[in-house]
């Protein structure tokens, strides 16, 4: 258990005052619902699913950081893609009497037992990134333009394919024959990866319609695609079995649709232990992904991956930190959607941010000059 109590950080954000904190009375708070506390009084748990993917450890180190400047104790915990723990462990934040939640959930659908215990103890809960379903004690969604996310993805695939030009229009000089592209989805007890899989998808299905794009292996569902708790292994052997079962007669693979960086790499790998190229240049398929993961975007300067989709998860930390504050504060954060993520019980109130396309040509541009990483970080594809 961490809950670090911050002095210093604690007396520069002690201006920031708790106005009503009727939403914040946590259970074990001491707080009766009408009484005012200062942050550095109130605490806020933080539940993130692994720390397997790099972006969840930047995630949980920022809101961490960004709580704690504001003067909030902080319990940050990973759960190891592992469902009954992180339940225990937000079980565990509840009873400790954490003012708020903020949760990255594993199942979206296997927390509604916590979900109504907070409910029931006045904890307001933040569903970060992955939407919590079943249940109408979701207060706050904070997240990307996931569809957005699968059309970029897709369109990623279609420009290094050729079909699309640099404006992304339909290319002049596109290749004649049909081309043929394998499609991977993430994990289906996230509802990010329907979105993913939806906004690519539609992007793809005109090309797919008119043969422009086949999938040698006609696994073209969602169920047939997905990649369980989104581990890279499990798509590498995917991989592996398509390449041996579809493409052993010297079949041309020309494409993939990743839906992550880990699983972008293991794919890769599977496709360079086939002999299908060590580079684009030489042959190797066109692969997307996301996250702009440090070895993935090594890989892209690299000319062996193709593409990544960037999502700011400092924008997204900071996005939580002021929903869970406001929360704190008394007040009720601004959405700017209300319309896309219906949980199954209601419809929950979300903040979008944007995303972007990562490909060799713009990565310095992107990551680079807005310091997201150095040019050290990216040559050695390490943080
Ligand atoms: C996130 C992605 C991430 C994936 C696997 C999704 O819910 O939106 O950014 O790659 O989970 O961790």
């Amino acid at each position: 258990m961490r809950i670090r109590n911050l002095t210093a950080l604690g007396a520069s954000a002690a201006l920031v005052f708790s106005v009503a904190g009727c939403a914040g009375g946590g259970a074990g708070s001491g707080d009766d619902g009408g009484g005012d506390e200062a942050p550095e009084d109130m605490s806020v748990g933080v539940a993130m699913p692994t720390q397997t993917y790099e972006r969840w450890l930047k995630d949980g180190d920022n809101i961490e950081a960004g709580l704690e400047d504001l003067g909030y104790d902080v319990e940050l915990q990973y759960a190891d893609d592992d469902i009954p723990t992180q339940s225990q462990q937000i079980d565990q934040m509840i009873t400790q009497g954490v003012d708020a939640l903020i949760v990255a959930a594993i199942d979206g659908s296997a927390l509604t037992a916590q979900l109504d215990a907070a409910e029931a103890a006045d904890i307001p809960v933040i569903s970060y990134d992955r939407l919590l379903t079943d249940s109408e004690n979701v207060d706050f969604y904070v997240t990307f333009d996931n569809y957005n996310v699968g059309v970029n993805q897709a369109n990623a695939l279609l420009y290094g394919l050729g079909i699309l030009d640099q404006d992304f229009e339909p290319a002049e000089d596109a290749p004649e024959d049909p081309l043929n592209i394998e499609l991977f989805a993430g994990s289906l007890d996230d509802s990010n990866s329907h979105h993913f899989w939806d906004g690519a998808i539609d992007t793809l299905q005109p090309y797919l319609d008119d043969g422009t794009l086949q999938v040698p292996s006609g696994q073209t569902d969602i169920e047939q695609a997905a990649t369980q708790r989104w581990e890279q292994e499990t798509a590498q052997t995917r991989m592996e079995n398509l390449l041996t079962t579809h493409y052993n007669a010297g079949e041309q693979i020309d494409g993939v649709l990743a839906p992550a960086d880990p699983l972008s790499r293991g794919i890769i790998t599977a496709l360079r232990s086939d002999g299908r190229g060590e580079t684009i240049e030489d042959g190797l398929p066109i692969v997307t992904g996301q996250d702009a993961e440090i070895a993935s975007v090594k890989l892209i300067a690299d000319g062996v991956q193709h593409s990544t989709i960037f999502k700011d998860t400092r924008d997204l930390a900071d996005q939580a930190v002021e929903a869970a504050d406001t929360y704190l504060q008394g007040g009720e954060p601004e959405p700017n959607d209300t319309e896309t993520y219906d949980n199954g019980a209601k419809v929950v109130p979300s903040y979008l941010l944007e995303v972007q396309m990562v490909l060799e040509e713009n990565y310095e541009e992107i990551l680079v000059d807005s310091g997201y990483y150095t040019e050290e970080q990216v040559d050695s594809g390490q943080m």
